[in-house]
């Protein structure tokens, strides 16, 4: 395929997004961004002293690839950074010019359907109660072997979300033309079925 075909997938912290996004784009032979790694990257840069704006506008491809991008303590460091508008600003072109790549390309994150690609071929958004995103992130990060408890997650998540949502630049929330998919009740086969039946449907 040449064309351009643009997914975006949004929703709250641990709301199934990154597995959906992953599996969809390997289904269809898409290419996928993770955008939270991103601001991942740019909060971790924080925690070692360094400005977020410079951060993110000197944010290197392999700035990426560290496995320690996935503890609580850089994803509480990525929502702090990820309400100040310069460091979104920084991060547009890049996210855009994914978008477009031929061939496809699926794009999780928080403000993908509102902001980066408001064009976006399908528009999806992922949830699923607090305390359901809370147990997947925690047995995620146990798995890991990280020493971290239920109760410090749950708090973990609730803290991204108030800030996401209640930030002024690109706040997390649902496109008009999202579609919701509530991942409460579903397996990880039913919310990946759910979306790529939106999917198929608009292509
Ligand atoms: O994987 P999880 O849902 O826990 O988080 P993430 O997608 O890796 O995102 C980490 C943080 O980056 C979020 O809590 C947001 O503050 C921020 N983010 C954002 O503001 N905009 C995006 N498009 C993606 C992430």
């Amino acid at each position: 395929m040449t064309e351009t075909f643009t997914i975006a997938i949004d929703g709250p912290a641990a709301a199934g997004k990154g597995t959906i996004s992953k599996a969809v784009a390997a289904r269809l032979g898409f290419a996928h961004l993770d955008t939270g790694l991103l601001y991942r990257a740019v909060g971790a840069k924080t925690l070692t002293g360094t400005d977020p704006i410079v951060a993110a506008q000197s944010l290197q491809p392999e700035d990426l690839d560290g496995t320690d991008l996935r503890t609580p303590g850089v994803a509480q460091a990525a929502s702090k950074v990820a309400v100040i508008p310069e460091v979104r600003a920084a991060l547009v072109d890049f996210q855009r010019a994914f978008a477009r790549r031929a061939g496809g390309a699926v794009l999780d994150g928080r403000d993908i359907g509102t902001v980066i690609c408001p064009d976006a071929d399908v528009k999806l958004f992922v949830t699923a109660s607090a305390e359901v995103r809370a147990e997947r992130r925690y047995q995620e990060l146990a798995d890991k072997g990280m020493d971290v408890t239920r109760d410090e997650v749950l708090a973990d998540v609730k803290a991204r979300d108030d800030r996401d949502m209640n930030r002024a630049e690109a706040p997390l929330k649902p496109a008009m033309d999202a579609v919701l998919i509530d991942t409460s009740d579903l397996s990880i086969e039913a919310a990946l079925e759910a979306a790529l039946k939106e999917i198929v449907s608009r292509r």
